[in-house]
Parts: C-alpha cells; structure tokens; sequence
C-alpha cells in the first residue's frame, strides 16, 4: 500500500524534565540513535516523506543539524497541549497535497511502519476522520484511556478519568490519522477543561465524528521514554528485537550477552558474533565473518569472511577475507583490501592498505598508503606528525619493511624496495633499492671477559 498521499506532524516541542538530562527529551538515544531518528525513519520506512516536526527554540539547531532540509520545522514556544502544538503546524497541513495525516509523538520510537500502514488502511476503509492507534496493556497507568460506545472513540487521560474508565486497558498510542480537513475544523475548537488545563490532540479525536482505533497486536509499539528507567528498557527492547531479527537472518550469537547492534547495521548469513560486541551507526558486515568479544565497529562496512578479534574498527571499509586483532584498531578513514592481515597492537589511521598486504605485529601506520603484498615487520612506525603537520608515507608493491623502521613521513618508498631492519627513513627509496640506516654495530672479542678479570685483579 502507498501511503503517497499522506503527511506527518511530528511533536517534539517537550523538554523531559523528568529525564535529567538538560537536553530535549528525543534526543536521548536508544541503540546510540536519538528517539526522533526512530520515529523520522518508522516515517520514512512506511513511504511517508512530506513530514513537520514542532519543536522549541533550544532544539531547532540539533534537529537541522540531524535533519537539514529533508523535513520541515515550526517552532512551539509555549508548551500548551498537544492540540496546540499541532496547531503550529497549521500552515504546513493547509498547504499540503495530503488527504490525511499522521500525528505522532517524538519520543514513542518503536511504532514501526507495518502499523502505520495497517492503521492507515483501516482509516481509509472506515471513511474516518480520526484513526488512533492504540495497544492493550496489561498496566495502562499513565496512558489516555480508550473509551469506545457505539463506534464512536473517546480518549481520556489518566487524571480525568473515573474509576470506571481507568480500568480500561485500552490506550492511546499518542499516533493518530487524521483527515487534513475535519482536523483543521476542529483544532480551534479544542478546549483546555482538564486537570492539566491543557490543549490535548485527543479532545480533537473526541469532538469529532466518525472516529476509530487499530489495535496493534505488539503492544511494544507503544512503549515511551518519560524517565531514566523507561529510557533504559526501550534499549533492551530493541536489542533484543535486533537480534532475534538478526538470528532469523542467519547470524549466529553463541549468548547475547552484551551484545548491542545498532539500528542501522546490516549483517550478512553466517557470521558469527561472540559476546560482548558493540556494532553501531550505519555498518554493513558480510557473510561468514567472525567477530570475536570486545569489538567495538562503529559506521564501517565489512565484506565477507573477515575475522575482526577483539579490536576496533572505526568509520573505515574493509572487504573480503581480512584478518583483523587481536586487539588492532582501525582508525577513520582506512580503506583496508582483500587478504590483508592486520595483527595484534597495529593501530591503522586514515590509511589505505592494499591486497594480501601483512602488517602483523605492534606497528602504527597513519596518513599511509601502503600497496599490495607490502610486509611489515614488527614495531614499525610511520612518523607522520612533526608537531605541526601531518604528511603522507607511501609504500609501493611488493616492498618489505623490516622489523623497527620508522618511516618519516613525508616519504616514499618504491616497489619491491627492501628496508633493513632498524632503519630510520628520511629519504625516498626508489623501486628494487635495498636501504639500510642504521649504526654499526661494533663487537669487541671476549671484552666480557676481560672485564671480569681486570675487576677480580683490583
Ligand atoms: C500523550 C497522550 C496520551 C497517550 C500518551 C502516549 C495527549 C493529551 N495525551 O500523553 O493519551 O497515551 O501520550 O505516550 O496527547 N508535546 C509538544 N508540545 C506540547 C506538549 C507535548 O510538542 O505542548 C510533545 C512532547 O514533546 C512529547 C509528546 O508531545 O513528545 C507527548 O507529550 P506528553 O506530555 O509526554 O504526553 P503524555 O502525557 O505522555
Ligand atoms: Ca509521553
């Protein structure tokens, strides 16, 4: 079903004081993704684009800098209700190609795309003005209550409401349907006679006429972030979701023990995941990797069959068949190729590194590009910095690097060109040289020995 003709008013103009956090409440992140990312992308998943966030003053310059130009902003400046909030949106509903829009609330993140859907197509087959998703709780305190009497649905807050109707276990979402016309009817008439004194979006439900609920079958879609505690179970919620949606994809977890996925990554069949694995922003990861405890993968795609032990790969992409750790960390912007191997205490920044290349043990390449099957011995440095600048070292094909050289960048070293180990590079190697700077050694003959003697003779 396209919802092509639909729009959405996002209401994100509350400040959480409840979260004591200092910063708007849809900020506060579930799986390192704020809440009103959740509920832009549910929007965005279910085919609705033309979308209208009401936020206040102190929260415009996140959202555009989260959003940009992809939605629109009005401002609330006096928190009076969630009517009123709406209601600063009148010009964006008015001027609006949509028959119907979606109201939603910016911190209930889980209200996924198949029920705005379903919930829209039930809006549209009953003629509704209003449509307002609900879900039955088995503990509906705090919720408006969903009183319905011969079709017609009425939503009472929890401080308004009698005995008889908080017993109800029927609530209200906060996300409803509602035609653009009936709705910018009745927005004006909407009073504030509640015990908050208020202007609710649910006596808008309420005054108007033809109105119906969608039920959602998972009650989770409902579930808020009002406190500390509330934000802490919406993490646990959508980590366990994503990895049982994951195990049904084919990923393997020997114990999920904490493991946390993000949102936004994808995984291919196969892979193996250990406990203790962090990966989240946008990533991709292929099929039949491994990825063993401690890693920690943020924004980065992976390509198949890679084993990242134990290390840290940080905004960076790596493609087939690379060994990664134990204990390595891949820093932004490396590009890592086919069959290489990046070993145990290798720290890797804004380098590329091409095909079956080996850079196996305690080594530091930033700034670099490094060619295809360059090996580096062990202890290698590329001195990029000089206190003020960085520069670039480049390694060619097939080149060797012995063990403790420190290349000193800016400089660059030709194909198949072979450094002696111990050596300092200052000077260009040119392809096929051998170069060796180091000190000779000097050895004196039996001096131990001699030594021993002179000091037992006095
Ligand atoms: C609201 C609903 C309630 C529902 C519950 C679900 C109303 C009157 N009540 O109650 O029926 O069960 O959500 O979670 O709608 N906001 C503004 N401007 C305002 C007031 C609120 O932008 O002037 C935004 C807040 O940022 C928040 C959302 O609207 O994201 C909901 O407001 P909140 O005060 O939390 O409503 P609830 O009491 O939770
Ligand atoms: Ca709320």
């Amino acid at each position: 079903m396209k919802l092509n003709k639909t729009c959405a008013v996002v209401l994100a103009a509350g400040n959480g004081k409840r979260m004591q956090s200092g910063k708007p409440k849809v900020f506060c992140e579930v799986l390192f993704k704020p809440l009103i990312g959740w509920v832009l992308q549910n929007c965005k998943d279910a085919n609705i684009l033309d979308i209208c966030l009401v936020c206040s003053e102190d929260g415009l310059f996140k959202f555009k800098e989260l959003f940009g130009s992809t939605i629109e902003y009005v401002l609330q400046n006096q928190k009076l209700g969630t009517a009123h909030a709406v209601l600063q949106a009148g010009n964006f509903l008015k001027t609006s190609q949509s028959d119907d829009v979606l109201v939603l609330l910016g911190d209930v993140p889980f209200l996924d795309s198949k029920t705005i859907e379903e919930s829209y197509i039930k809006h549209k087959q009953e003629d509704n003005q209003a449509t307002v998703i609900a879900a039955t709780l088995d503990d509906p305190f705090g919720y408006g209550r969903i009183d319905e009497m011969d079709g017609k649905v009425t939503i009472v807050e929890e401080k308004d409401a009698t005995d008889a109707q908080r017993a109800i276990r029927k609530v209200n979402s906060g996300a409803m349907w509602f035609n653009i016309k009936a709705l910018l009817g009745v927005l004006k008439k909407v009073d504030n006679n509640n015990a908050n004194k208020e202007y609710y979006i649910t006596t808008a439900v309420n005054i108007l006429k033809r109105t119906g609920c969608y039920v959602a079958q998972d009650d989770r879609i409902i579930l808020g972030a009002n406190t500390n505690q509330q934000l802490f179970k919406l993490n646990e919620v959508a980590r366990n979701r994503i990895i049982s949606q994951k195990i049904e994809q084919g990923v393997e977890f020997i114990a999920k023990d904490g493991v946390v996925i993000g949102p936004d990554v994808t995984i291919g069949k196969g892979t193996l995941i250990f406990p203790n694995v962090t990966i989240k922003g946008h990533c991709s990861i292929g099929a039949d990797c491994v990825i063993t405890s401690g890693s920690f993968i943020e924004d980065s795609n992976i390509g198949n069959n890679c084993e990242i032990k134990s290390s840290y790969i940080l905004n960076s992409e790596l493609k087939n068949n690379v060994r990664v750790g134990p204990f390595a960390q891949i820093r932004p912007g490396s590009s890592i190729a086919d069959y290489v191997k990046i070993g145990n205490f290798v720290e890797v920044k804004n380098s590329s590194v091409d095909t079956k290349t080996s850079i196996a043990h305690l080594t530091y390449i930033g700034d670099s590009n490094i060619g295809a099957r360059v090996n580096f011995g062990c202890g290698c440095t590329t001195a990029n910095y000089d206190g003020e600048k960085k520069h670039r070292t480049t390694v060619a094909d097939d080149a060797f690097v012995g063990c403790n050289v420190s290349l000193i960048a800016p400089v660059n070293v030709g194909e198949r060109a072979f450094i002696a180990a111990g050596s300092v590079i200052t000077k260009d190697i040119l392809a096929d040289d051998f170069a060796i700077a180091r000190a000779k050694q000097i050895t004196k003959t039996k001096y131990m020995q001699k030594k021993k003697k002179e000091k037992k003779n006095g």
